[in-house]
Parts: C-alpha cells; sequence; structure tokens
C-alpha cells in the first residue's frame, strides 16, 4: 500500500490530499502541519478552507485514508512519497525583498525531511517555486543523518480557488516533472486513479517548475489587458464586455480570463510575477523582467482607478460618507482574501476619510480588520494613530448586502458573489441616501434595471 505525507495543510495540500484520498482508497494520505488550529479545524465539521464540494470527501475520507495531524516527524518517516505544499511568500525584507519567493519554509521542510527520514523516498514539491528550487532541495536532502535516499519531482497545482475540486477532478493536465523515470511513474500512477494518463504531462525539472510561473502570468496578463483596455473603453464610448466578447470568440484568443474588473487578487497572480521578474534579473534579463513587470502595475493602476473614479463621481469627496463594499474575498466561492484588490480599495477609501460597511458572505469579520491592519502598517507592522483610528472607528463588517447599504451614500461591488444580483434593490435604494450610486466592480449586475429604480450606476470599461 502507498503512503502518502503532505507538509502543509493549506488551500492546495488539503483539497488536493482530499482528492487524492477520495480517489485512492488504497492509498493512505496523512496530511501534517505545524499550525496546531489549522489541523484541528480540518478535524472538524467548520473546514479551514472554503471550497465547494469539499466537506464532502474530506468527512467521506477522514478516519478512513485521510488523516491531518501535526505528527509531522512520523509521517515523513512513514510515507513513500512526500508532498511539501507549504507557503511560499514574496520576500518581505533583504535581497529581493518585495520581488522573490521567501523560501524559508520549503527549506525547513527539506531539512526535517532529511532528518527523520529512513530508506528511500519520493520528495514532490507541489508549492510554486522559482526554477532551480529543486537543486537546493536536493543539496539539503543529500545530507541526510541516516542516510536515506531521494528522488525529487516538481508537481506544481493549477487548481484555481472556488473551483478547487471540479478543478482536482477534471483537471486539464497533471504535470510532473523529474529525473529518475521510476520515480515519474510512481508518481503518475497515483494521478492515473482518475486522470487519463493523456493528460499527464512529464517534463524535466526545470520546465515543470517554469511552467507554473509562466501559466500564471500568462492568465494575469490577460486580465491585465482587458484592464488596460477598459480605461480606454471609458473614454471612448466602447464597451469592454462587447470587446472581449467579440475578440474572445477569435479560436487564437479563446474567451477565457477576459473579464475586466476592479484588479486581480489571489496568493498567486501577483507573487509568481513578482518571482519570475526577479528570477530575470538574476539572469539579466532586464527587458525580460520590466515586460512582465508591466502585468503587475496595470493591475496596481486599475485597483488605484477604481477608487479615483468613486471619489471623483462623488462630487470629488466621500469624506464622513458611509460606503457600502460589497465583496471582500478575492473572487467568488471562496473565504480567501490573499492580495484581494478589496483590501486595497478599502484602504485607499478609508484614507479618503470615508465610513465603510463591509460585507463578504464568506470571510470572517476579523480577517477584514486584519487585512486591513497589515496593508496599513509600516515595516515593523505598526500602525500609525490615524490609520488605527480609522480602521477601529470607519469599518464596519455587517452581516447582509442590506445592513451595509442602509443610509448608505453608494454601493462598491468588488467580489462577483452570486447572491449580489439577486438583492432586493428595489428596498436598498428606498434605504440609501440620494443621489444612490452603484460602482459595480464586475459588472455582474443588470444596470438598466438599477438605473430605472433610480440608481446613478458606473461600471468597468462601459458607460451605463
Ligand atoms: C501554498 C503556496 O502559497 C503556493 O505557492 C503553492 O502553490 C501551494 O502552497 P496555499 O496552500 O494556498 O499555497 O498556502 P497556505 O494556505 O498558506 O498553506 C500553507 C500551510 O503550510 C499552512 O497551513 C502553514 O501552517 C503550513 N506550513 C508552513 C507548515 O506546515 N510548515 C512550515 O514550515 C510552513
Ligand atoms: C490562479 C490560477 O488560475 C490557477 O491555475 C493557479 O493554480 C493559482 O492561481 P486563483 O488565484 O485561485 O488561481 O484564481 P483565478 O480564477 O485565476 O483568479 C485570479 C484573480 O483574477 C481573481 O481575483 C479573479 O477575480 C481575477 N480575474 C480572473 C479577473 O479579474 N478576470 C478574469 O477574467 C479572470
Amino acid at each position: 500500500m502507498t503512503k502518502i505525507c503532505c507538509i502543509g495543510a493549506g488551500y492546495v495540500g488539503g483539497p488536493t490530499m482530499a482528492m487524492i484520498a477520495h480517489k485512492c482508497p488504497k492509498v493512505e494520505v496523512h496530511v501534517v502541519d505545524i499550525n496546531q488550529a489549522r489541523i484541528d479545524a480540518w478535524n472538524s465539521d467548520v473546514l479551514p478552507v472554503y471550497e465547494p464540494g469539499l466537506y464532502e470527501i474530506v468527512a467521506a475520507c477522514r478516519g478512513k485514508n485521510l488523516k491531518f495531524s501535526t505528527a509531522i516527524d512520523q509521517a515523513i518517516r512513514e510515507a513513500d512519497i512526500i508532498f511539501i505544499s507549504v507557503n511560499t511568500p514574496t520576500k518581505t525584507f533583504g535581497a529581493g525583498a518585495g520581488r522573490a519567493a521567501n523560501l524559508e519554509y520549503i527549506e525547513r521542510c527539506a531539512r526535517r525531511i532529511a532528518e527523520s527520514a529512513h530508506g528511500h523516498k519520493i520528495v514532490v514539491e507541489k508549492s510554486t517555486l522559482p526554477v532551480r528550487t529543486a537543486e537546493a532541495v536536493k543539496r539539503i536532502l543529500s545530507a541526510s543523518a541516516n542516510g536515506a535516499t531521494f528522488d525529487v519531482l516538481s508537481n506544481p497545482e493549477f487548481l484555481a480557488e472556488g473551483t478547487a475540486i471540479s478543478d482536482l477532478l477534471d483537471p486539464d493536465r497533471v504535470l510532473i516533472g523529474g529525473e529518475n523515470p521510476a520515480a515519474i511513474e510512481r508518481l503518475v500512477d497515483v494521478y492515473a486513479h482518475w486522470v487519463d494518463r493523456k493528460k499527464i504531462l512529464t517534463t524535466n525539472l526545470w520546465s515543470s517548475e517554469l511552467s507554473k510561473l509562466t501559466a500564471n502570468a500568462f492568465l494575469a496578463q490577460r486580465v491585465s489587458s482587458i484592464n488596460a483596455i477598459s480605461a480606454l473603453c471609458e473614454v471612448t464610448e466602447a464597451n469592454v464586455d462587447e470587446v472581449a466578447a467579440a475578440i474572445g470568440t477569435d479560436s487564437r484568443i479563446g474567451p477565457k480570463f477576459l473579464k475586466a474588473s476592479v484588479g486581480f487578487g489571489g496568493s498567486c497572480f501577483q507573487k509568481d510575477i513578482l518571482n519570475l521578474v526577479y528570477l530575470c534579473e538574476h539572469y539579466g534579463l532586464h527587458e525580460v523582467a520590466e515586460y512582465w513587470e508591466q502585468v503587475v502595475k496595470m493591475n496596481d493602476y486599475q485597483k488605484a482607478r477604481f477608487t479615483r473614479n468613486m471619489v471623483k463621481t462623488m462630487f470629488n469627496t466621500v469624506s464622513g460618507k458611509r460606503l457600502a463594499i460589497w465583496g471582500f474575498a478575492f473572487k467568488k466561492d471562496t473565504n480567501d482574501t490573499r492580495e484581494s484588490a478589496a483590501i486595497y480599495v478599502c484602504r485607499d477609501l478609508l484614507r479618503e476619510n470615508a465610513i465603510l460597511n463591509i460585507y463578504d458572505p464568506k470571510v470572517a469579520h476579523e480577517q477584514i480588520r486584519n487585512d486591513l491592519r497589515d496593508l496599513m502598517a509600516n515595516e515593523a507592522g505598526e500602525l500609525n494613530q490615524l490609520d488605527r483610528r480609522l480602521i477601529d472607528n470607519n469599518v464596519h463588517v455587517v452581516e447582509s448586502t442590506q445592513a451595509a447599504a442602509s443610509g448608505a451614500h453608494a454601493i462598491a461591488i468588488l467580489t462577483e458573489w452570486d447572491e449580489f444580483k439577486t438583492a432586493d434593490f428595489e428596498r436598498i435604494y428606498s434605504q440609501m441616501q440620494k443621489p444612490a450610486f452603484i460602482f459595480d466592480g464586475r459588472n455582474i449586475l443588470d444596470h438598466q434595471a438599477l438605473k430605472q429604480i433610480g440608481f446613478e450606476v458606473h461600471a468597468i470599461g462601459r458607460r451605463v
């Protein structure tokens, strides 16, 4: 019986391992993490990660072939295949700060594996990593205390949050990079339980590592490209959704990732592009670095532009005005807020002295305050008095769209949650200040119907 261990019970490690356990009843899967509270949550009825369909799978496998614990060394000793799925945030200090990936957690994992392992193990990089990280992992492993031997594979995860379960069930491809064909085959066999072998691509280690960064850079580039065009649409009376539909029918372009928005977020896009930029600079490819950096700059511009437009439209001042913020997650169907455009928009509105009523169906109240604190704090993690006062006094996290909009001058849609489309806008309008503005940062509402009710509607890349 194959035994798998996964270090890191996060948004990637948790769902991926649950799917392996679900599809491979004869494989024993042990997910470990240094964070006891996170492990306790994985063992409870309220999982730490919200994903449609995830709970059902975890509940069906937990106690059978799926285990969550903090017994890291034991899990390493028992496993044949060890996945590393810890986070690799952007470095905030020292060389490469703000760009390079912080690999300290990866290194720590590799050292722990080297210390605890006996015999032969396959170590799989699941975390997204800069090219040639496997080199470092291999060197650390080769210093094993117990003479253990290792094969290192790269197996990046392409799931998107909010659709993790369907992405895992039916992936476009599974990518496995490595050197030893026997080790690669062992991992192919695991995925082949449910993925067509034709969709399991095998490459060398470095191609696999670089493919993940490149895929995210291309996806983010599409969003930044359409967002750039949205700014042009706003001044030319073109409609960005019509432009996207028109170009998307060209089979060479394709229809996906062309939705103009308030800006992309999530734990991967920005981090992976900055990483790519750092790598290019490291190798002296300055023009290549600059090219990709522009994708992130365009995204910053889009987020800042949204707030500027709100303020300008509302007679150049939002000071003391109550504003309803609908949605705080970086996209719908997830409770994840990492790099969410909402955090940046809310910060900028707070610094205009606005009062924010924030509602998100899945994000925890404390998370919203923590995200704002983290963004507004200085490098030492301290808030100045003014920002502290703004977060304490001007941020109200509420329980419904209705509560957020009551008494407000405007509603800003920052996440495309389905429930926002079916809100009772007649009633909401009657409870708002007039003129009542809607800023649809996701272009999801029926703008003509809202206008008929009386709202003044502003959208991304189109005149309403
Ligand atoms: C992470 C990376 O950010 C991403 O680049 C990669 O593709 C997959 O892994 P995610 O699962 O979303 O993504 O991260 P996160 O939800 O933060 O989970 C990481 C987990 O690793 C955390 O629960 C953390 O406690 C754990 N961890 C971290 C360890 O168990 N040991 C460590 O040394 C560091
Ligand atoms: C992304 C990749 O899609 C996935 O393959 C990889 O494994 C991790 O990074 P994720 O960040 O979970 O996944 O979500 P994604 O659906 O890619 O959306 C990223 C951001 O782009 C979101 O903020 C989303 O709202 C935004 N977006 C996406 C747009 O603004 N417009 C679009 O057309 C698509």
